[in-house]
């Protein structure tokens, strides 16, 4: 049975799956909505009914009376789960019989985050997450059934979500393909999977995959310790534009121009059927379309050239042109 749609993020986070998600539970009837991997780390922007509202463990069907789960490729932390669940109702969304939490998801404590804390290499969000997900993998975590805080909201995530007959399910990913655990630029990655496999490890196959939905933006983003950013006046502009700033820490984020190397490989590994490019309307302002390519930098010189490219790019990988959208808008794709 097909029936997962899967949100991947092709570069380093940032790139408007929240947006992405929004857009796909207006057009789709999902029963559920899962989020696969990673944590509070994420923050997701999304524009609903005109209001800007910042998701970080939550997803997104909430906003769309669907059952929404944290699934178990995620880790929980169920101090800011609370704190999340009454910001949503600030702005006018009840999570009450709509939110979920898989019995076998690891739980992110305050040990965690204090060790995080200390964090002076990777630039981590200080959320705590690697050392959830370490504690998980050497068998000392502690998991949402055996934690009561979290006991409102947690189900059996086979019986309720994977078993459920005449289910159509959106997979919600967080970070993306450059902060992969195996695929990224390690050390300076995350600790989960953030690939369409990822999404699958929470209790699906192959054979359930109707779409993936690859998410990039026309020029990137990256923010953590190592050096990302060129030394030139073009990427503080793009930053200003663009609003860079991490949604969960506020942090600037460095800008670099678009990579078609490893968007190929992240275009492969995820196996994408729809690509969404956002940002456009940022990069048309500044009019400077260049790519990197075998690690050079070149000029498309047109949004038009760049465009083309990226289809020509995707046509080998049967990701159709009618599948490829370029978004200029904050809260659509
Ligand atoms: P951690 O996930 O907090 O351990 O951080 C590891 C790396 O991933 C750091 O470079 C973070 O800035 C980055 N990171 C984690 N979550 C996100 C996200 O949702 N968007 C962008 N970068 C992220
Ligand atoms: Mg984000």
């Amino acid at each position: 049975m097909k029936n997962l749609d899967i949100i991947v993020d092709l570069q380093y986070g940032d790139c408007g799956k929240g947006k992405v998600a929004h857009y796909l539970c207006e057009k789709t009837k999902y029963t559920h909505v899962v989020r696969y991997n990673g944590g509070a780390n994420a923050g997701h922007t999304i524009y609903h009914k005109g209001r800007k509202v910042v998701t970080h463990q939550i997803p997104v069907g909430v906003m769309f009376g669907i059952k929404s789960v944290i699934g178990p490729g995620c880790v929980v932390d169920p101090e800011l789960l609370e704190k999340e669940i009454l910001e949503l109702k600030d702005a006018g969304i009840n999570v009450s019989k709509k939110l979920f939490v898989a019995n076998n998801t690891h739980v992110v404590t305050k040990a965690h985050k204090d060790e995080d804390a200390k964090d002076a290499k990777i630039g981590t969000t200080k959320k705590g997450i690697g050392y959830a997900y370490r504690d998980k993998y050497i068998r000392l975590g502690k998991r949402a059934e055996d934690t009561p805080e979290l006991k409102p909201y947690t189900i059996d995530f086979y019986k309720e979500v994977v078993n459920k007959p005449d289910s159509m399910i959106l997979m919600e990913g967080a970070q993306g393909f450059g902060l992969d655990i195996d695929w990224g630029d390690y050390p300076y990655v995350t600790s989960s999977s953030c690939t369409s496999a990822g999404a699958l490890l929470n209790g699906f196959n192959y054979s359930n995959v109707n779409s993936v939905w690859g998410v990039a933006k026309i020029y990137e983003t990256y923010v953590g310790n190592k050096k990302f950013e060129p030394e030139e006046e073009i990427f503080k502009k793009i930053r200003e534009l663009g609003q860079e700033y991490g949604a969960t820490t506020g942090r600037p984020r460095q800008c670099n121009y678009f990579n078609l190397d490893t968007f190929r490989k992240a275009v492969k590994i995820n196996g994408v059927t729809h690509v969404v490019i956002s940002k456009m309307d940022i990069l048309r302002e500044l009019n400077e379309w260049k790519v990197i390519e075998n690690g050079k930098v070149k000029n498309m010189k047109t949004e038009k050239a760049m465009k083309e490219k990226i289809i020509q790019e995707l046509k080998p990988f049967g990701v159709k042109k009618s599948n490829v959208f370029f978004s200029e808008k904050k809260d659509t794709i």
